[in-house]
């Protein structure tokens, strides 16, 4: 057995299984036809030992390569993932498919955790699914230092790099606990690693000479488009897209604020949805989460990115970026929510680059200024000279910094498993005293690059914006694929006319320029789109129906969406858009988090501009999106099939 250490019992039986097994366990046990040539390789290299990274698109079948082995081996399979929402979801779905499988994180109630660990105790076969913090702790850990498991699966292994998107302090103690634990073999896991990351995950991990399978990031039927838009322009325009794309879909927000909104906004045009975000408690939010995961349940889930990473609900038929998100990476794996059962879906980004100084703001929030950081871990380091547990108060005196920021500090270091939090609000720090300041440093280190590579990132954002040829493309070659061939798909390669209608048909009309993401003679449907998106969804309620038969009236025999997602000119919406508009297309945060914000070193939240103008600015003033107001107006109201509005009376100065 290639690269494994000795001195433990080999995991193995004498021979691998041979594909046709593994293609008849999968039929059998999980219901999959044929598995990916991806999945047979992976399957096949963690089973005859080999450690393994595997970077598969977003709803490529990543999960079944360790949850298949853990049926085989005779030792336990442990996999660590960060979320608990995913954990909660494979759980569920794992024990309707009768596969034996524990949980264990900090949710699980005493009981169940007795049960678990005694489960994991007897050995043999058994998919354990655990958070790092957990695999972390003196109970698991313990017990799998005694009876090793035979593959412990990384997911989201991209959260251990600082060059990712996605950072999980939690995950830096993950290496050395997989080499404590001297499992069978380790499957690192991702949808999104650059090159860059992908190094780094072998090396934080220690992955042994690991096969590296890499498979494009390309998803054929995910067809991705840019709109420019700004300020309440956005809300008319998601609020065309809702009325009249197929559901279920997704509307990522950046803010909890702008969800609530935008969610609130929805229900008054009486589009069925729900709502995720972290304020809502946590009885609310796994109402919601379950009505939109419920089988065939068509509505629409407003939320922040903690609804994404893993999400796994077959027929999502759009995703629409309400506002940019923070990196390409997020925005693969948000967009990668749809279209998993391998139908066409929409990806649609709303961009307005002023979205991006929430994003630096709420990073900002999150990653915390090394410098701080460095100055709170020498006064940890102090404190724990002194051989003396130091409270909150204490350290953000001792560090001078406010109490919030030191607790915020506190957390960071605690995932970091640099210290932990003891009685009496004290903190401890844990591990050799003598390796202390330098594990802070490490940790400070990565978040130089971590905050470095942030702008990287965003600017990456901006790129695919305005990225000329092919989204997909663009997409691809940030991920390190260097596949120059066009999607055929997205809303450029439909403007350039690229794979989309028959060969030799001209089309002479001159195309607006303004307007990409419609192609030249695009209302004529794409064949394959007719097939797998009929206008109007798989399946309308009797609403919808008679709602879309009177537009249809209304217009003659002219299909009812442009087949890139980007709305016809609509007529003039039923319910009164105006109730939609939010207060301000920035949407306030915390004040305290401002300060809060501004005490960790992120940059302030932008000003408001939009909004005032929006609000009371003079008839001849120039929206974001550029042209003048009133000629904006006029333009819509012609679209509409009004004439001209009766001249109202100028201000004077105006021309
Ligand atoms: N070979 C296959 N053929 C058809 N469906 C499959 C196959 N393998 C897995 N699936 C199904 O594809 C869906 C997505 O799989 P999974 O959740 O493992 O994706 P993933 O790669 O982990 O994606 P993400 O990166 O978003 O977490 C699941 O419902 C799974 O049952
Ligand atoms: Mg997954
Ligand atoms: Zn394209």
């Amino acid at each position: 057995m290639e690269g494994l250490e000795t001195g433990f019992e080999t995991p193995m039986r004498s021979a691998p299984p041979r594909v046709d097994e593994l293609r008849q366990v999968a039929r059998q046990r999980f219901g999959i036809a044929r598995l990916h040539r991806e999945q047979e390789r992976t399957i096949g290299a963690v089973l005859s030992g080999r450690d393994v990274l595997l970077v598969l698109p977003t709803g490529g079948g990543k999960s079944l390569c360790y949850q298949l082995p853990s049926l085989l081996l005779p030792r336990p399979t442990v996999v660590v993932s960060p979320l608990l929402a995913l954990l909660e979801d494979q759980f569920l779905k794992l024990q309707q498919l009768g596969v034996p499988t524990v949980r264990l994180d900090s949710t699980v109630g005493v009981a169940d955790r007795r049960a678990a660990l005694a489960r994991i105790a007897a050995g043999g076969s058994i998919l354990v699914l655990t958070t790092p913090e957990t695999l972390a702790g003196d109970e698991l850990g313990a017990l799998l230092a005694k009876s090793p498991p035979g593959l412990v699966a990384v997911d989201e292994a991209h959260c251990i790099s600082e060059w990712g998107h996605d950072f999980r302090p939690a995950y830096l103690a993950l290496g050395q606990r997989l080499a404590g634990l001297r499992a069978g073999q380790i499957l690192a896991l991702t949808a999104t690693a650059t090159p860059p990351v992908r190094d780094d995950i072998v090396r934080y991990l220690g992955l042994r000479e690991p096969e590296i399978i890499v498979a494009s990031p390309h998803r054929h039927n995910l067809m991705f488009s840019v709109r420019d838009l700004r300020g309440d322009e956005k809300l008319r325009h998601l609020a065309k897209l809702a009325r009249r794309l197929p559901r279920p879909g997704i509307v990522y927000c950046s803010t909890t604020k702008m969800v609530d909104d935008v969610w609130l906004g929805l229900r008054l045009i009486k589009v069925p949805c729900a709502r995720y975000h972290g304020k809502m408690t946590d009885k609310e939010r796994s109402e919601h989460q379950a009505r939109f995961m419920k089988k065939g349940k068509r509505i629409v889930m407003v939320a922040t990115s903690a609804f994404g990473l893993g999400i796994d609900k077959p027929d999502i038929r759009y995703i629409v970026h309400y506002q940019a998100p923070a990196s390409l990476e997020r925005y693969l794996q948000e967009a990668g929510r749809a279209g998993r059962d391998g139908h066409a879906a929409r990806c649609m980004l709303l961009f307005d680059e002023s979205d991006l100084q929430i994003q630096e703001h709420l990073l900002a929030l999150s990653r915390l200024s090394p410098s701080l950081l460095g100055r709170f871990g020498r006064a940890l380091a102090a404190w724990a000279g002194e051989e003396r547990d130091a409270n909150i108060e204490e350290l953000a005196l001792s560090a001078g910094v406010s109490q919030r920021a030191a607790s915020s500090l506190v957390t960071t270091l605690v995932e970091a498993g640099i210290c932990e939090r003891v009685e009496n609000r004290r903190v401890h720090a844990t591990g050799p005293l003598d390796t202390l300041v330098e594990r802070v440093e490490g940790l400070r280190s990565r978040f130089e690059v971590l905050r470095r590579e942030d702008a990287r990132r965003m600017r990456a954002v901006v790129e695919y914006a305005s990225e000329p040829e092919c989204r997909s493309v663009a997409l691809r070659r940030y991920f390190g694929d260097t596949d120059p061939t066009p999607c055929g798909r997205c809303d450029l390669c439909r403007t350039h006319g690229v794979g989309m209608r028959p060969a030799g048909r001209i089309d002479r009309r001159p195309h607006h320029p303004r307007r990409p993401w419609q192609a030249p003679g695009g209302e004529v449907p794409r064949p394959e789109l007719a097939v797998a998106l009929p206008a109007g969804g798989p399946r309308a309620d009797g609403h919808e129906r008679r709602r879309r038969r009177r537009r249809r009236g209304r217009r003659g025999a002219q299909p009812a969406e442009h087949p890139t997602g980007a709305v016809r000119p609509a007529p003039p919406a039923a319910a009164p858009l105006s109730l939609l508009s939010p207060p301000s297309p920035l949407p306030p945060l915390d004040p305290a988090a401002d300060d809060l914000a501004a005490e960790l070193g992120a940059p302030g939240l932008p000003p408001e501009p939009q909004a005032a103008k929006l609000a009371g600015g003079p008839p001849g003033s120039v929206l974001p999106g550029g042209a003048p107001r009133h000629r904006r107006r006029r333009r819509r109201r012609r679209r509409r099939g009004h004439g001209p509005r009766p001249a109202v009376a100028q201000p004077p100065g105006t021309p």
